[in-house]
């Protein structure tokens, strides 16, 4: 009877055929594709035995079972003792791991890290997977299927990894109607007319998909916030995302409303300093803690962009998040403070979140992060690190990167986006002398701070592959691995989505690889080259629209960034113009300040160049402007050829998506390229360099185009 089971089991296995859709992500468990290293899998691994029943250790059990019985085709027993081949998982202060575990070894991997170790005693070989945590352990197993799908040897086995920032975060732009701000993957996936009641398979999915990259928490809703959020009816249904959340070690955050006092409090004002208002918070805080005892904390988005905020009564930044600090402290609750901010004045936007933020260092309760923008202004495809970085040592910054592809291309365009995230993170701001990187900021190394965190703005939605584009997924991966070990490359990291995603024939890595660490650079070149920035269209940001000048604001405005006229291009920025650049030490100011060391990627972000003026390549500005855009669609070219090559070594469903959208980037660079060189063309004066190809529309034509069927734009419902 026995066998006859077995044998149903095995054969049901064989069966178990996945739609190629995207949705599995990169936790994709099917059978190892290459024989000599099925059967060394095979042979190391038999059994499984877990120390603990933890609700995180039943998850790691669940993912290492489907995770071992998909890649090894096999069955894997579970069991109580040890034998050759069996897979030792929990937690290090449990005797049975202590006795393979030295005390010293547990003191490198901490809280949430893990160790991954052969070892032989009496005779038989085991693996041990043990973290100082039950979600140490979840991680380590994830590690540990990682290496099995990336075809790594797991003969002697010695990994010891932790994570280097302590919150490792994804934003959801979502509104409670289900729209996503700046979302291109369909609709929110948290359903609230079917919470509480129904739990969507999508939100453990979610989860699972979150711990294996080492992401710990999730702000569920939009910045531009609804108080509606905050009321009982929805916290219940937060508490039940949480309750499965809890289970994958993440922590649930929410977007708090500045003025909710007065939309559901019944309150006549929110100024922080009022009792009833402090009130308000404390009691909502102690109340959300009813439901979700483990709530991590609000993020708040105030004054800016039309948002209240404690300057509507007159009152600091600092004020307004020590207020919430207060209200939350007792229940170890953290802020999270978004130094987002500028507004209508006269003064370079650039500038206006370090003027707001700089004086408040050191003003700022302990359980309050700010998180900054990794650039200036807003998630252009380049910018320079923002000025704040290394000018707040007193209070902890936590990065906002955005994953969700507003300026670059939305869903449509394959842009990954790690060497955009390591550009920011390893840039130096010499705060403390050289080798003061933006992540030895982040990370709390350089100045010494005990809390630490990095967002994502995420880019999931609805769509059945969760990114729209199958190659988004990819940002979303390298978000959570760079929060876990910013050391770690943007090569490195591709080479393992590519290898989990999709699979690890050579030629398909090696060939992917280069295209994802081009693309970035590709797409610099065909939108926004040698520092231009801010040139999109207006209000939904589709497509170019450098002419664009009739936004309420000035700094909403591409005119307002790029500032060309007859004698040339870009925003001085340095002594002569705004001045921004004193924002920087002056090792950072002095080269870029200095038009021939400028690094002429930023160009144009800190000077106004004349249209003759001869840049590296010995060619004159215009010439080279013109350069960079028709390069950059050349390449969009280059990176269909090269895919197109690559027929046969995926699944159809996925190959022909990417080369569908790779077509519609490919038409949405030459139409970057044809809208820019011919707008800029009527300041310089100057004609396309001989050689390239004339656009084929107008400019006329190009500025009349209407996209009322954009995506994402923002809306507080
Ligand atoms: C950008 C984006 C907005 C968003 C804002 C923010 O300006 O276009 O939709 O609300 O960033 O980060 O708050």
């Amino acid at each position: 009877m026995k066998k006859i089971l077995a044998f149903i089991f095995l054969f049901s296995l064989s069966l178990t055929v996945y739609a190629e859709d995207g949705y599995r992500l990169w936790l994709r468990y099917d059978k190892i594709d290459n024989a000599n290293l099925l059967q060394q899998y095979r042979n190391k691994i038999s059994s499984l035995k877990f120390t603990d029943t933890s609700a995180v250790l039943l998850s790691a059990k669940e993912e290492l079972i489907s995770g071992l019985q998909g890649l090894l085709d096999k069955k894997i027993a579970i069991q109580n003792n040890i034998t050759e081949g069996t897979l030792l998982v929990g937690i290090f202060s449990d005797a049975s791991i202590h006795s393979y575990i030295s005390a010293k070894d547990s003191t490198k991997f901490g809280k949430e890290g893990f160790i991954i170790k052969s070892v032989k005693a009496n005779q038989i070989n085991i693996i041990v997977i043990a973290g100082n945590t039950d979600i140490g352990a979840l991680y380590g197993c994830f590690h540990f299927l990682r290496m099995l799908q990336t075809h790594q040897s797991i003969e002697k086995l010695s990994v010891i990894s932790f994570p280097s920032i302590q919150l490792r975060m994804l934003d959801h732009w979502d509104n409670l109607s289900r729209t996503v701000e700046r979302g291109y993957a369909g609709m929110s996936i948290w359903n609230w007319q079917k919470l509480p009641g129904y739990i969507d398979k999508r939100y453990k999915d979610y989860a699972r998909a979150n711990a294996s990259i080492g992401i710990n928490g999730v702000v569920l809703n939009n910045v531009n916030a609804n108080a509606t959020i905050l009321t009982k009816d929805y916290l219940i249904k937060v508490a039940a995302l949480a309750n499965v959340f809890r289970a994958y070690g993440i922590k649930v955050y929410l977007s708090a409303r500045f003025s909710a006092p007065i939309e559901i409090g019944n309150l006549k004002t929110a100024d922080p300093l009022d009792e009833q208002v402090r009130n308000f918070w404390k009691q909502k805080a102690d109340e959300i803690y009813e439901y979700i005892p483990d709530f991590g904390g609000f993020l708040v988005k105030a004054n800016s962009e039309g948002q209240p905020g404690p300057q509507n009564y007159n009152r600091t930044h600092a004020d307004g998040a020590n207020m919430l600090a207060d209200a939350l402290a007792s229940h170890n609750g953290i802020v999270i403070w978004r130094a987002f901010v500028y507004s209508n004045s006269n003064e370079d936007r650039f500038k206006q979140a370090y003027n707001e933020f700089k004086p408040l260092d050191g003003k700022f309760r302990k359980n309050v992060l700010l998180q900054v923008k990794n650039g200036p202004i807003d998630f252009q495809p380049r910018e320079p690190f923002h000025p704040l970085f290394g000018a707040m040592p007193q209070t902890p910054l936590m990065m906002e990167f955005q994953l969700t592809q507003e300026y670059l291309g939305f869903s449509t365009h394959l842009v990954y986006l790690a060497p955009l995230f390591k550009e920011c993170l390893d840039a130096d701001t010499y705060e403390n002398g050289k080798g003061s990187a933006v992540a030895k900021i982040i990370d709390g190394t350089l100045e010494d701070h005990n809390i630490t965190g990095m967002a994502g703005v995420a880019n999931i939605g609805s769509d059945i592959n969760w990114t729209g584009h199958p190659f988004a997924q990819a940002n979303w991966y390298a978000l959570g691995r760079l929060a876990w070990d910013h050391n770690l490359t943007s090569a490195e990291i591709a080479d393992e989505w590519i290898r989990q995603t999709f699979t690890n024939d050579p030629r398909f890595v090696d060939t992917v690889k280069k295209i994802m660490l081009a693309s970035r650079e590709i797409t610099v070149d065909y939108m926004t080259p040698l520092g231009l920035h801010h040139i999109m269209g207006y209000s939904h940001h589709y497509g170019p629209a450098p002419w664009y000048n009739k936004a309420e604001r000035a700094d909403w405005n591409p005119v307002y960034f790029h500032k060309a006229d007859s004698v040339g291009i870009g925003f001085d920025r340095t002594s002569t113009g705004s001045n921004a650049l004193s924002q920087y030490e002056p090792e950072v100011r002095n080269a870029f300040a200095d038009i021939h060391t400028c690094d002429e990627k930023s160009l144009l972000w800190f000077h106004h160049v004349p249209w003759n003026y001869t840049l590296q390549s010995g060619r004159s500005l215009w010439n080279e402007l013109c350069y960079k855009y028709y390069a950059g669609a050349d390449s969009v070219e280059w990176m269909q050829t090269s895919w197109n090559a690559l027929k046969g070594k995926i699944d159809d469903e996925r190959f022909e998506q990417v080369k569908m959208l790779l077509n519609i980037q490919h038409n949405e660079a030459l139409w970057w390229r044809n809208a820019c060189v011919l707008y800029f063309q009527t300041f310089s004066g100057l004609s396309i360099p001989k050689g390239f190809e004339q656009p084929d529309k107008s400019l006329e034509y190009y500025e009349s185009l209407q996209f009322p069927y954009a995506p994402g734009i923002g809306g507080n419902q």
